[in-house]
């Protein structure tokens, strides 16, 4: 059950003044595809970019990109997230409308679908969804900032998951790092999100090879 480790570098900590340099700097260095962090200043208290910045990296970047919708509508803006290019999509439990019907558009559509929880969501709620989704991605902070601290209990969540769906690609976000990331990927996570640490670290190369776990 030991499936490859994929970074996924979330450029909210990029520099938006580079964008396509530190886009360009992390496929380089190893990303195995671009966590796309999108707020809507209602769902979480923070404003981040929406389908018109996707729209542009899907024409600089070969990664995958994958959105992270922070948003208290995603039934509302899912097909536009869908055309502007995005290859996975997550949203979160929390917001509003039929997860299924949500879930549905997406796979219909080619897109590979996850859902998302908090850290003060039980992982009770997304049994009904375990069969139905792609992949699951658990908070290790509460969504709205990078640079965050990393919330532990995730790990029995991931553990919890594991046991529950052992095939099911599990995505973990939040305060991850040198420090942090061995525990998450023991616990069962194959998809590792960060955003501080590898777009503050001087070799990015490292940063992202060091997320794969210890080798
Ligand atoms: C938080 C976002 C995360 C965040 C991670 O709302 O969903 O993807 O950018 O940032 P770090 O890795 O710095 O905790
Ligand atoms: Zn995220």
């Amino acid at each position: 059950m030991n499936r490859k480790i994929r970074v996924s570098p979330s450029i909210l900590s990029a520099d938006f003044t580079c964008l396509r340099e530190d886009v360009l700097s992390v496929e380089k260095a190893g990303a195995d595809e671009l966590h796309l962090d999108v707020m809507d200043g209602h769902f979480v208290p923070n404003i981040s970019f929406g389908p018109v910045v996707v729209r542009a990296l899907k024409k600089i970047t070969n990664l995958p990109l994958s959105a992270h919708l922070m948003i208290t509508h995603p039934r509302k803006y899912i097909e536009e997230f869908i055309q502007a290019g995005c290859s996975a999509i997550a949203f979160h439990l929390e917001s509003e409308g039929d997860p299924l019907s949500i879930i549905e558009t997406m796979q219909r559509n080619g897109v590979k679908a996850g859902l998302v929880i908090n850290p003060d969501t039980g992982v009770e709620v997304v049994k009904p969804y375990l069969k139905k989704i792609d992949f699951l991605l658990l908070m290790s902070v509460y969504p709205g900032f990078a640079a965050q601290e990393f919330i532990s209990d995730v790990i029995p969540k991931i553990k919890k998951v594991k046991v529950l769906a052992p095939e099911l690609d599990v995505a973990v976000d939040g305060g991850i790092n040198d420090r942090t990331v061995d525990s998450v990927i023991e616990a069962g996570a194959n998809i590792i999100v960060s955003a501080s640490y590898i777009f503050s670290s001087s070799d990015r190369k490292y940063a992202i090879k060091r997320l794969r776990g210890k080798q």
